[in-house]
C-alpha cells in the first residue's frame, strides 16, 4: 500500500473540500471539532459495504478449506482504502485516515447470526460491534463513525455471542491500518516496504476442513502457523529497513515472538499506534488481539540470508485444546533476504509525543478498580459471566475521569492461565506490572512485555496484577470487556461497562 505523495495530496483535497461545504464557517471552527459538527452534519468520507458469506481458499494442497470471509465493496472514499490479500482467507485491509468519518453497511450473508466488531477502534456503542446488535442471516447493520485512533494497526473480527471463537477460526477477521499525516512526516517505511503479519494458527482434519475445539473452557491450539490468511508464506525482503505490523490473530495461543539470529526486537508500535520513542526487546510476549509494530533493518544481511520469526519456549503459558502446547516452540515465518535495495531510511530517535498518565492523577488513586480472573466452574471477572445487557454497580464508568485499574490473575493452581484482557472503548496505557510468585518460570516472559504506549488489550500472567490508567472522553453508552481467549469469552468471561457522561 503506497500512499505517496499523489495521494497524500488527494487525502488533504478531499478535506479541504469539505472544509468549504461547511461554507460560512472558519477553518479553526472545523478543525477543533464540536462547533462544525453541531451546526451541520458531517458528510460520510469513506462507504464501505461489508459483507459476511459462505466463501473457501486453498490453504493446504489439495481439497480447498470452507471458510466464512468478509468481502468488501468501496462505495465511496479514497480508493486506496480497501486492500484484499491475495489467495488469503482473510478480509481485505481497510486504510483509514485519522478524522475521516466511516460508514460500513454490514451484510450477513451467513447461514448463523454474526455481528462485527472493530477492534481498537474507539467508535459509539452503536457501531462497535455489541452482541446487542447480533445480525440474523440475511440482515444488515449499520455502523458509523469518526476514526479518532492514532495511526496505528487495529483489526476486525466476528464478536457473536459464544460463536466469537468458531467464526473468527474460520475466516472472519481483517485488518484496520490507520493512517494519520504526523506519521507519514517521520518516514517509517511505507509501501512495499511496511508489511503487515497476522499470525494465526491453525488445526486441519484430514479433508483439510477447519477444526474448532467447541466447548472448550481452555483455548483451541492449533499447529498450521497461517500468516496473513495463508500457510507456509515466505516473505521475500531486500537490504532496507522495513516496519513490520505484527498481530496475534490466534484464538487463543499465546506468542513469544523472536528473530531465530538473535536480532533484538525494535518496537515502535503498540496496539494504540506509535510509542514516544522505539524500544528493544529480545522477544515479544504477544496474546490474542494485541499488535506490536516493529522495525527491522535487513541491511546489515547479505542477499540469501535467511531468518526466521520464530514464537519461543516459555512456562505457565497455560493449557489449551489442540497441540502443540502454549509456550511449545514454533516457526512462525521464513524471511528470505532476496534482493539488495538501498535506503537511507534511519530509526527515528522520536516517533510520538503523547503525555504519560501519572497513577497519582487518577480519581481513585489507592483505590483502584480491580478486576479479579477467576474460575467458578466457569472464568469469571469478579464473579461473574456475561450477561447481555447487564452490569453491576462496579462496572458503571464516569465520563472524562482518569481512573486506575487493577487486572488480576491471582488464580493458583491446575486452571491458572494467562488472561489477555481486552477493554473496547479507549487505548489505556499501563502504569504498573507485579508478579507475586516470580522465579525461573516468570524469567522465561518477563521481558517480553512492553507496557509503553497505548493498548486495548494487556496481558496478565498467573499471578500477576496489573494496573492501567484509563480515560473515556469520547461515547458513552454500553461497551465490552473480556478475556482475548476467545474460548474464554465465548465461554463467559465477558462482561459489559456501562459509561455514563
Ligand atoms: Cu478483539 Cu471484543 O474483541
Ligand atoms: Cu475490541
Ligand atoms: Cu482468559
Amino acid at each position: 500500500m503506497s500512499f505517496d505523495f499523489l495521494e497524500r495530496f488527494e487525502k488533504s483535497a478531499i478535506s479541504r473540500r469539505d472544509l468549504l461545504r461547511y461554507g460560512g464557517m472558519g477553518v479553526g471552527a472545523f478543525a477543533t471539532g464540536g462547533i462544525a459538527r453541531a451546526l451541520a452534519p458531517r458528510k460520510i468520507d469513506v462507504h464501505i459495504q461489508l459483507i459476511a458469506s459462505n466463501s473457501s481458499a486453498q490453504i493446504l494442497s489439495g481439497s480447498a478449506t470452507s471458510t466464512y470471509r468478509y468481502t468488501a465493496r468501496l462505495l465511496s472514499g479514497p480508493r486506496q482504502t480497501l486492500k484484499p490479500i491475495p489467495g488469503s482467507f482473510l478480509g481485505p485491509t481497510i486504510h483509514l485516515w485519522k478524522g475521516q468519518r466511516v460508514r460500513i453497511d454490514f451484510y450477513n450473508q451467513l447461514a448463523e447470526d454474526t455481528v462485527v466488531h472493530f477492534h481498537g477502534l474507539e467508535v459509539p456503542h452503536n457501531a462497535d460491534g455489541h452482541p446487542l446488535h447480533t445480525v440474523a442471516p440475511g440482515g444488515s447493520w449499520k455502523h458509523e463513525f469518526e476514526v479518532v485512533n492514532n495511526a496505528g494497526t487495529y483489526w476486525y473480527h466476528a464478536h457473536t455471542d459464544m460463536r466469537t471463537g468458531f467464526q473468527v477460526n474460520k475466516g472472519l477477521a481483517g485488518l484496520i491500518i490507520v493512517h494519520e499525516l504526523i506519521e507519514e512526516k517521520l518516514g517509517l517505511p511505507s509501501g512495499n516496504f511496511d508489511v503487515p503479519i497476522v499470525i494465526q494458527d491453525r488445526r486441519f482434519n484430514a479433508s483439510n476442513q477447519f477444526i474448532h475445539s467447541t466447548g472448550s473452557q481452555l483455548g483451541h491450539l492449533g499447529n498450521y502457523i497461517c500468516i496473513n490468511g495463508m500457510f507456509g508464506q515466505t516473505l521475500n525482503i531486500g537490504t532496507r529497513p522495513y516496519r513490520l505490523r505484527l498481530l496475534n490473530g490466534c484464538n487463543s495461543r499465546n506468542l513469544k515472538v523472536a528473530w531465530n539470529n538473535g536480532m533484538p526486537m525494535t518496537v515502535i508500535g503498540t496496539d494504540g499506534g506509535l510509542l514516544n520513542q522505539p524500544i528493544e526487546k529480545p522477544y515479544l510476549m504477544m496474546s490474542s488481539g494485541q499488535r506490536r509494530d516493529i522495525w527491522v533493518d535487513f541491511s546489515q544481511y547479505p542477499v540469501g540470508t535467511q531468518i526466521k520469526l520464530v514464537s519461543q519456549a516459555f512456562d505457565r503459558g497455560g493449557a489449551g485444546s489442540g497441540t502443540p502446547a502454549q509456550g511449545t516452540p514454533m516457526d512462525l515465518l521464513n524471511v528470505n533476504v532476496s534482493q539488495s535495495i538501498s535506503s537511507s531510511a534511519s530509526l527515528p530517535s522520536s516517533l510520538a509525543s503523547f503525555p504519560i498518565w501519572q497513577e497519582a492523577n487518577a480519581v481513585n488513586f489507592g483505590n483502584e478498580r480491580t478486576f479479579a480472573l477467576e474460575y467458578m466452574s466457569m472464568w469469571t471477572i469478579n464473579g461473574n459471566t456475561f450477561e447481555l445487557s447487564n452490569y453491576t454497580n462496579d462496572e458503571i464508568i464516569t465520563m472524562n475521569q482518569l481512573e486506575v485499574w487493577e487486572v488480576r490473575n491471582d488464580l493458583i493452581g491446575a486452571l491458572e492461565q494467562p488472561h489477555p484482557m481486552h477493554f473496547h472503548g479507549p487505548q489505556f496505557q499501563i502504569c504498573n506490572r507485579e508478579n507475586t510468585d516470580p522465579g525461573t518460570w516468570y524469567d522465561t516472559i518477563s521481558e517480553g512485555f512492553v507496557d509503553e504506549g497505548w493498548h486495548d488489550t494487556v496481558f496478565a500472567f498467573p499471578r500477576e496484577r496489573v494496573k492501567l490508567l484509563t480515560k473515556w472522553t469520547k461515547h458513552s453508552g454500553l461497551f465490552l470487556y473480556h478475556c482475548h481467549n476467545l474460548e474464554h469469552e465465548d465461554m463467559g468471561m465477558m462482561r459489559n461497562l456501562m459509561v455514563v457522561p
